[in-house]
């Protein structure tokens, strides 16, 4: 696929249209990440539409929220489907844990990518097998690191493709959608969270208009990103 003609192709379809595109012809290739944010669980309801079999799953890093435990049961229920549930690997997380304590990620960067490896990076290389394209919501507003991505381009790390349906939507475009289509939410968005992660390393937003501020915000903001969505030509150490 040529990554720039295709996003030309594709950029100014709406995202129904983007996901119909990729979905229809990469069935049982293409997967949701979700994390259960408004993003995840707009797209959600949007790729249930097109192929109602589609792989949904989520990364449980095993430090999430409560409320976001109830939201998956919720969805579930909600949709009429089972997300796949991906956990850490036992061994390493023991092992990491017990060198390093449970909350290390607030001493080091080098502590805080080690916990996201084994808790993100390496269950979502298990999640991603066999699947060419994987669907997840980021959009441009949220992030300085985000605003120069693309619809559609090449996750360096994983050797496939990512697809960012909702990209250009407006915060205000998602909550839209969602109360229109009476779509569970986490309860937390109603309580100042913005974006929505592990509990120690998410907190309510602190600096007004910045979506991320309440994301590991003891780190400049160049380094907060987990490695999920590394920008190009960053390592994730
Ligand atoms: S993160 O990298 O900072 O954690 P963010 O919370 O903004 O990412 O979510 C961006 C997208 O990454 C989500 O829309 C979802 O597609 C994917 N994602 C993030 N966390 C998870 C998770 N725990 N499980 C599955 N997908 C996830
Ligand atoms: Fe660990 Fe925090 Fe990363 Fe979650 S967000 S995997 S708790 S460092």
């Amino acid at each position: 696929m040529e990554i720039e003609k295709e996003n030309q192709i594709i950029s100014n379809l709406l995202a129904e249209q983007i996901l119909e595109r990729y979905i229809s012809s990469n069935k049982g290739k293409i997967a949701l990440a979700t994390s259960f944010s408004i993003e995840d669980q707009v797209l959600t309801d949007l790729v249930l539409k097109i192929d109602p079999n589609i792989k949904i799953f989520t990364l449980d890093t095993g430090r999430l929220y409560s409320e976001t435990h109830q939201l998956i049961d919720r969805t579930n229920e909600h949709f009429d489907i089972k997300v796949d549930i991906y956990y850490p690997n036992n061994f390493a997380l023991e092992k990491f844990v017990k060198e390093k304590g449970s909350n290390s990620f607030y001493e080091s960067l080098e502590n805080r990518k080690q916990c996201c490896d084994i808790r993100k990076i390496e269950p979502l290389k298990r999640a991603l097998k066999g699947i060419d394209i994987w669907i997840a919501g980021l959009r441009k507003e949220q992030s300085l690191t985000r605003t120069n991505l693309k619809i559609i381009d090449k996750d360096l790390l994983n050797e496939n493709l990512k697809l960012y349906p909702l990209l250009n939507w407006t915060e205000d475009e998602v909550w839209e959608y969602i109360k229109k289509n009476n779509i569970p939410y986490n309860p937390l968005y109603n309580k100042g969270f913005s974006s929505i992660g592990c509990a120690p390393c998410t907190r309510a937003v602190t600096v007004a208009g910045d979506i991320r501020s309440g994301r590991w915000w003891w780190e400049n903001p160049e380094t907060k990103e987990c490695g999920l969505h590394l920008p190009k030509g960053v390592s994730n150490g």
